[in-house]
Formats: C-alpha cells, sequence, structure tokens
C-alpha cells in the first residue's frame, strides 16, 4: 500500500465517492479541478472523438489526460475502463473496439455508474457493460480483457499495488494498457486527516512518477512507456490547487505498456522494489537524505570505533587506516550539511544550517586539527538536533502549502 499519513481506506473511499457523485449530478458545480468539454479540449481530445458523446456525460467528464496517445486498443478487443466515470473514454473505446468488440465500464461511485448505464441504455450503444466496483477486487474473471484504458482514477485508489496486480489478473496475457494519471515529484508526507479534499482532488494520493512506473514493471507489465506528460494543475480554477500542485510537482502523464506472459519471479520482485538506486530517490524526495547521511556518519564513527574495540575481544585485529577512516566521517558530515542546505532552499528557515554548520565544524575540528572526544560527541549532538529541526521545517512548510491547521 502506498501509503498517505492520516487517511483510512473507508475515509478516502468516503470522500472519493462524495466528490465523484457531484461531479456525476451536478457537473456545473466549482470544482478545484477542470471538467466538462472545455477539459477533454484542453487535455487534447481530437474533437471528433466528442462529437457524438451525449452532452450529459461529457459534462461530468473529470479524466486527467488523454490515455488514448497510447493506442492501446485495437478493433474486436474486449476492454475494461477502470474508473470510467461517466463513461467518455469508454464510449471512444466502445467505438475503437467497434461491433465485435465489447467494453466494460467499471467505476466505485454509483451515481456516476448510474449516470452511464441510464444514458447508454438510451441511446442504443449495444458494445457497453456497466459496472459497480473497485480497482482494489475487480469483479472479473482472470485474462478476460485484451486491452485496458484508465484514466485519472489510479491516483485516488488507496493500495495501488494491489489494483495494479488486479490489472494484470484480467488483463490476457500480451494485453495493451494505456493510462493516464496524476504523478508528483515529491510525496506528501504531512498528516492530512484533517482534510479528505486534498486526496480527492488528486494531489495528495498521487505517487510519484518512477514509483508509479516501477508498480507496473513489478506486476509484470512491460515496455512501460510515456507518451505524454502535461501540467494537468495548470487548467485548475483554484489558485491553491495550483500552489499545491507546483509545490509538490504534481502534473499528468499518459502511459503505455503491455503485459508480460507471467508475473516476474519473486527474487526479480524483490531486486525490483528493493533496487538501491530507487531508495536513494526515494530518500532524498521524502526529505529524509539528510537523516540518512547523519546516521552513516554516526555509523562509520562510532560504529568504527565499537569495531575497533570488540575484535581484539574476538581474538581478530583491524588494521585502520586513520586518515581514511577521519576521510569517510568528514564526507558523511559534509553530506549532512549539504541535504540541509537543499531543505533550507525550501523552507527558508536559516536556523538549521546554521546549527549543523556549528556541529559539522567541531566534528571536522576534531577530526582534522585537535582531537577531542567530547567535542567530537558535541558536533554530532549539534548536527542531529539541526537535522530534525530541518525535518520539522519541511513538515511545517508542506502542511502551510496544503493548508493545513498544524502549518501555523
Ligand atoms: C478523476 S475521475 C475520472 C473519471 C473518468 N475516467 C473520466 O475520464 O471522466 C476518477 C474516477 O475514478 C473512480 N474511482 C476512484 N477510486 C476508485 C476505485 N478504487 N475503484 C474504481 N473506481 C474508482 C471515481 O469514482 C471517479 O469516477
Amino acid at each position: 500500500m502506498v501509503a498517505i499519513p492520516g487517511y483510512s481506506p473507508r475515509q478516502i473511499s468516503a470522500a472519493v465517492q462524495d466528490m465523484y457523485s457531484a461531479v456525476a449530478e451536478a457537473p456545473e458545480s466549482h470544482f478545484h479541478f477542470p471538467v466538462g468539454r472545455a477539459a477533454c479540449q484542453a487535455l487534447g481530445y481530437p474533437g471528433e472523438q466528442l462529437a457524438d458523446i451525449p452532452p450529459p456525460l461529457l459534462a461530468s467528464f473529470a479524466g486527467v489526460g488523454y490515455p488514448f496517445r497510447a493506442g492501446a486498443i485495437r478493433s474486436g478487443d474486449r476492454v475494461l475502463d477502470l474508473g470510467a466515470g461517466a463513461g467518455n473514454d469508454s464510449l471512444i473505446a466502445s467505438r475503437l473496439a467497434g461491433p465485435d468488440g465489447r467494453v466494460i465500464a467499471l467505476d466505485l461511485t454509483a451515481p456516476m455508474t448510474r449516470k452511464l448505464k441510464h444514458i447508454a441504455d438510451g441511446s442504443g450503444i449495444d458494445n457497453l457493460g456497466v459496472v459497480q466496483g473497485s480497482a482494489e477486487q475487480l469483479p472479473l474473471p482472470d485474462g478476460c480483457v485484451d486491452s485496458i484504458t484508465s484514466n485519472g482514477a489510479l491516483n485516488l485508489v488507496p493500495d495501488k499495488r494491489r489494483a495494479v496486480s488486479e490489472l494484470f489478473r484480467v488483463l490476457k496475457p500480451g494485453g495493451r494498457l494505456q493510462l493516464a494519471d496524476v504523478v508528483i515529484h515529491r510525496p506528501v508526507s504531512v498528516d492530512c486527516h484533517e482534510d479528505p479534499r486534498l486526496w480527492v482532488e488528486c494531489v495528495v494520493g498521487a505517487t510519484v512518477k518512477e514509483e508509479l512506473l516501477a508498480l507496473f514493471e513489478e506486476a509484470g507489465f512491460e515496455d512501460v512507456r510515456v507518451v505524454g506528460e502535461h501540467d494537468y494543475f495548470a487548467l485548475s480554477p483554484s489558485d491553491q490547487t495550483r500552489e499545491v500542485a507546483a509545490s509538490f510537482g504534481a502534473h499528468a502523464i499518459e502511459v503505455g505498456m503491455r503485459r508480460g506472459a507471467a508475473a516476474p519471479s519473486r527474487l526479480r520482485q524483490w531486486w525490483l522494489r528493493f533496487a538501491p538506486g530507487r531508495w536513494l530517490l526515494l530518500l532524498r524526495r521524502r526529505g529524509l537524505f539528510g537523516i540518512a547521511a547523519l546516521c552513516l556518519a554516526l555509523l562509520s564513527c562510532y560504529g568504527t570505533l565499537a569495531l575497533v574495540g570488540l575484535l581484539p575481544l574476538l581474538g581478530l585485529g583491524l588494521a585502520l587506516d586513520e586518515g581514511a577512516w577521519a576521510g569517510t566521517i568528514a564526507a558523511f558530515v559534509v553530506l549532512t550539511l549539504a541535504a540541509l542546505a537543499a531543505g533550507l532552499r525550501r523552507h527558508r528557515a536559516p536556523g538549521p544550517l546554521v546549527l549543523a554548520s556549528a556541529g559539522g565544524g567541531l566534528i571536522l575540528y576534531a577530526l582534522f586539527i585537535d582531537y577531542r572526544a567530547l567535542v567530537e560527541l558535541a558536533g554530532f549532538v549539534l548536527l542531529a538536533i539541526a537535522t530534525l529541526w530541518d525535518l520539522r521545517q519541511r513538515r511545517r512548510q508542506e502542511a502551510r502549502v496544503l493548508g493545513l491547521a498544524s502549518g501555523g
């Protein structure tokens, strides 16, 4: 599960259904995200694809991109539209699949599925089935569809790993998937439970782009490629939503991929999940790089000291190059300072960096000029306080941008 502090899956499901019921029933209301024909046009839907979509369905369009750019749907396909909403993409897919194909439009929100079913039945569209259900537990048999399309739904799903494995399960081997969704540059890390609106507006529930693509690769999708990327939130009528989106680097991507013949082996899944490069990126984007560098500095200093003390007790000796040892500690201290300097750029509070510079100075003095264990220890204490202070400032800055009370 991609964890977002503060929300329970039940809270998310209720908030999502409230919001998208309103989009189904009263699309003319004021939303913080773009809806309707104007949104479709701005996202790149060609006019001819919109021409015969019934206006009440078009009015409730709430997608975030143009997933058809990935070209996954072929004539004769059995297609799943995941998080179909009012079904604009389902209708486009039903035309692409043709009379020999069929589209299953699946959505969590009852007023959305009711609206689509009512209008599709009335318009005599006979290759479209409407199903109410959850992406985390698709009410469909294994390997039952040739292609999948989804627009703006996955970011709203709490357990994305499970949803992606469900997509893998219901898609035939070699089947194609096209997706438009919101991704972020760095994840939200403050507790947002005060305001579930933040989830349903598609920013807080979104995943870092590389993480989202990795989820599909881990599940067994191949040839995962980004075919489009755009500033979806620039279309939002709300200043606050635009500011939140800009602060987290939220934007929309369009992706295409193919289902592999089988899910990767457990070993390969673990390798993909725990690849060091991926963790380094995550640590940096979560603002935890400073803490990681400080831990390494402490480990190389006091961990080595402990080893030097313990090994002789086991009858082993350790030849230590003191210059290399001091250099390693100093390198991690400098990395910690660099991480705090990056934090200053974000929260603009100079205190943590000033304190960290004093701490770092003491450590470097003890390492290279005049060794005093207490001076070195005092340096590490200052550096640790500064690193935690920086983390707190980053969280407060996030809370402020999100408009949460704890940001005050
Ligand atoms: C942003 S709207 C997009 C709707 C539609 N794809 C469109 O382009 O207009 C997201 C849709 O995903 C649905 N959704 C959210 N969470 C879901 C879940 N766990 N399972 C299925 N659908 C979900 C919502 O009800 C909503 O209709």
